[in-house]
């Protein structure tokens, strides 16, 4: 899997006490530190939390690189066999924190699906290479940043793509109302969008529901569901051959990493007149928002207005697309290219 892999190097160790595999996937360090979120999940098998942290560590070289900040690309994935109690994920939090000092700033990282804000500052303990850590009870959560960044793509693909100025009764199905769906969910409810949420947590749905009015679509249903813009913000793959053949969008433009099972699926859309927005783009603003933090470029209250940023993104891709009439990722990804060649050759 490593040979087949175009990155540059992975840091892998058996956690004996829990069962855990811990693998930091370290993409490209052309840009600068190889810098990704650490995902916490039970996997099947560990090889499938490996191939998780390859695949999500090259989204994150794309993702800098579309924002144009000068930083790498790098995942850590903490495979879990099983849900681990309090005592046990503090443990393995502690010792994942020692290998990422051990790396000597070789790597830095912050939160990710399946980590929380008070699982960083643990982290935090144990090693210097965490961002958005302020202070123990301080902690940057990336997922509201990430969402107003999503807020802009999608205010962008409905201009470009759909010729609407504003989201006013828009209906934007969300898939997955976590750490980036719910925040999303707020902001697309106070611009008048018509909302549709689902999860796979049914008492987190009802939840988000209650609080938003909003209808709700079964977990299982949500990909056929009829919308205007589908929003993923959950696992990745959920675009394949089979579900793309059954969408009933006219835009999929969500938070998710990796939301195309192959690269294929991008044609896959474009082909049944999808606009998909490519998923390293509209959800960097995390990424931007812990970025230019700890750059000191920008002060926390700032931040959110910072992610306009991501809409002008989103805009040009969608613009350089259209003209030359292609998938928006492959304009996307000429963008990251673009980047990458003028980076300047660094010393390891
Ligand atoms: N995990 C988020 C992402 O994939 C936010 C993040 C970015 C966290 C960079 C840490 C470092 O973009």
């Amino acid at each position: 899997m490593i040979a087949d892999w175009d990155g540059e190097a992975v840091v892998s160790r058996f956690d004996r006490e829990t069962g855990a595999w811990i693998f930091v996937a370290i993409h490209s360090s052309a840009l600068g530190t190889p810098t990704g979120g650490t995902r916490m999940r039970v996997y099947p098998t560990p090889a499938d939390g490996l191939r998780d942290a390859q695949r999500l560590a090259a989204g994150m070289t794309a993702k800098w690189a579309s924002i144009d900040l000068p930083v790498g690309g790098a995942k850590a994935v903490l495979a879990l066999r099983s849900p681990l109690a309090r005592e046990e994920r503090q443990g393995l939090l502690r010792r994942y924190g020692r290998l990422v000092e051990s790396l000597q700033g070789a790597f830095a990282t912050g939160e990710d699906l399946g980590t929380t804000p008070a699982d960083m500052a643990v982290i935090a303990t144990a090693t210097r290479f965490v961002h958005g850590v302020v202070a123990a009870d301080d902690v940057v959560d990336p997922g509201p940043f990430t969402a107003r960044g999503v807020l802009r793509g999608i205010e962008a693909a409905a201009r470009v793509a759909l010729g609407r100025a504003e989201l006013q009764g828009l209906v934007v199905l969300v898939q997955g109302v976590g750490d980036v769906g719910l925040p999303l969910a707020r902001e697309l409810a106070a611009r008048g969008a018509r909302l549709l949420l689902t999860d796979v947590d049914e008492d987190r749905l009802a939840g988000a529901a209650d609080e938003l009015g909003a209808a709700t679509v079964r977990a299982a249903d949500a990909l056929a569901a009829p919308c205007d813009v589908l929003a993923p913000c959950a696992v990745g793959g959920v675009l394949t051959a089979e579900t793309i053949a059954t969408l009933r969008c006219r835009v999929v433009a969500g938070s998710a990493n990796n939301q195309l099972a192959t690269s294929e699926d991008a044609a896959r859309l474009h082909a049944r007149g999808v606009v998909y927005v490519p998923d390293y783009v509209i959800n960097a603003g995390g990424a931007l928002a812990l970025g230019l933090l700890g750059r000191g470029l920008a002060a926390r209250d700032e931040l959110l207005d910072r992610m306009d940023r991501i809409g002008e993104v989103v805009t040009e891709i969608l613009v350089e697309a259209a003209r030359a009439g292609e998938p928006p990722l492959h304009a996307a990804a000429r963008r990251v290219e673009r980047v990458l060649a003028a980076a300047p050759l660094r010393t390891p």
